[in-house]
């Protein structure tokens, strides 16, 4: 199981908690962008997420709840290695294109209330699809079991290529229901990094 580490509850204290990720046995270090209008929260403006992706030795995952293709294209300039913005607000393929030009993994989020349908025309274009197992916003909110049914579906109509990922909730009992149906990333917030050594929890994870 790949484990990437969300930091948005460490926010008061960002590189001291990148530094404990780098140190740790996490394959990703997750990016939690809010822009204030997708979601109501406002967290990790460019050149905090700046600061953070240079003092990381993990790969970057980055997820962009932002409301605005204009604001996905700035944030492609920060070069992550998996790029995933809300499937709520494409219009078209071209910006999946654009991110792909640059070299860049695309991933696509979906909020626990959207059906798979939306993901359907660019299931053949992304490296990703990021299940929300909680209402976007916010850390150390509880796992949305509703979410597993639709992971089951889409697996059944997608090729084993595209990573299945999941966030929100996750933690030494919600795992096991991710294994189940086939998640093969976690994203994982607050489990993680209430304890100062973090291989605590991600070697729970794995
Ligand atoms: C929620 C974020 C998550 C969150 C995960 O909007 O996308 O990444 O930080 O935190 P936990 O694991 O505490 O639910
Ligand atoms: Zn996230």
């Amino acid at each position: 199981m790949l484990v990437s580490v969300s930091i948005l509850s460490c926010y008061d204290n960002l590189i001291d908690s990148v530094k404990k990720v780098n140190k740790s046995n996490a394959d990703y270090l997750h990016i939690d962008v809010m822009d204030g209008k997708f979601v109501d929260n406002e967290k990790f403006p460019i050149d905090i997420t700046y600061d953070v992706i240079e003092s990381s030795k993990k790969k970057i995952d980055l997820h962009l709840m932002v409301d605005s293709i204009d604001t996905v294209k700035k944030y492609a300039l920060l070069k992550p290695d998996y790029l995933t913005f809300h499937v709520e607000i494409i219009k078209d393929d071209s910006i999946i294109k654009y991110l792909k030009s640059l070299g860049i993994k695309v991933g696509l989020a979906i909020n626990p209330e959207t059906s798979i349908d939306k993901l359907m025309p660019y299931i053949n274009d992304i490296d990703l699809v990021l299940f929300m197992s909680v209402n976007p916003g916010y850390g150390g909110q509880a796992f949305k079991e509703e979410v597993l049914d639709k992971i089951i579906k889409l697996k059944e109509c997608i090729n084993d290529n595209i990573i299945i990922s999941i966030d929100g909730g996750i933690n030494s009992e919600t795992i096991d229901k991710c294994k189940c149906v086939g998640c093969n990333m976690v994203v994982s917030g607050s489990f993680i990094t209430n304890n100062d050594n973090y291989d605590i929890s991600i070697d729970k994870l794995k």
